[in-house]
């Protein structure tokens, strides 16, 4: 086992884990924050995604104890009260089928909109492709990354 402390949603935790043990696993079964999906855990999926300093990132392949020092946020903490401008776009165009994919999908939008503000189908396409949506929902991703857009532009940025 080592220890390592992580900070994850603004909150610090210091974990004892196998040296071994993806941040995936950490996250679900040592804290509890289980809003981050397990898919395939071979790195291909993207299903895991978390923001490592705002970028996003597969958990299932990260060790947690490399994530020392690294700002860690999962779809608990986007926004505590739910309301990240993707987050309302998400709801109101009804993104989800199974919804499985949607807490990686999420992150990536929020990190797409960060990065640019108005992206365009092609951008948006682009930087959705690395989660798969395995109910092929990606035309109501690409609405509701438009449509968060719009209300992150209204909030002065994307936060
Ligand atoms: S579960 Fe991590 S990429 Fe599939
Ligand atoms: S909504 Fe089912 S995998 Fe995307």
């Amino acid at each position: 086992m080592s220890q390592v402390t992580l900070s994850i949603n603004g909150q610090t935790h210091t974990v004892d884990v196998p040296s071994d043990m993806p941040l995936l696993w950490a996250l679900r079964d040592t804290l509890n924050l289980t809003g981050t999906k397990y898919g395939c855990g071979i790195g291909v999926c993207g299903t895991c995604t978390v923001l490592i300093n705002g970028t996003p990132m597969r958990s299932c392949t990260m060790p947690a104890i490399s994530m020392a020092g690294a700002e860690i946020t999962t779809i608990e903490g986007l926004d505590p009260t739910g309301n990240h401008p993707v987050q309302k776009a998400w709801k109101e165009v009804d993104v989800p089928q199974c919804g499985y994919c949607n807490s990686g999908q999420i992150l990536v939008a929020s990190a797409l909109l960060q990065q640019n503000p108005s992206p365009d189908d092609q951008d948006i396409d682009a930087a959705m492709a690395g989660v798969l949506c395995r109910c092929g929902t990606y035309s109501r991703i690409r609405k509701a990354v438009k449509r968060a857009a719009k209300y992150a532009a209204q909030e002065g940025g994307a936060s």
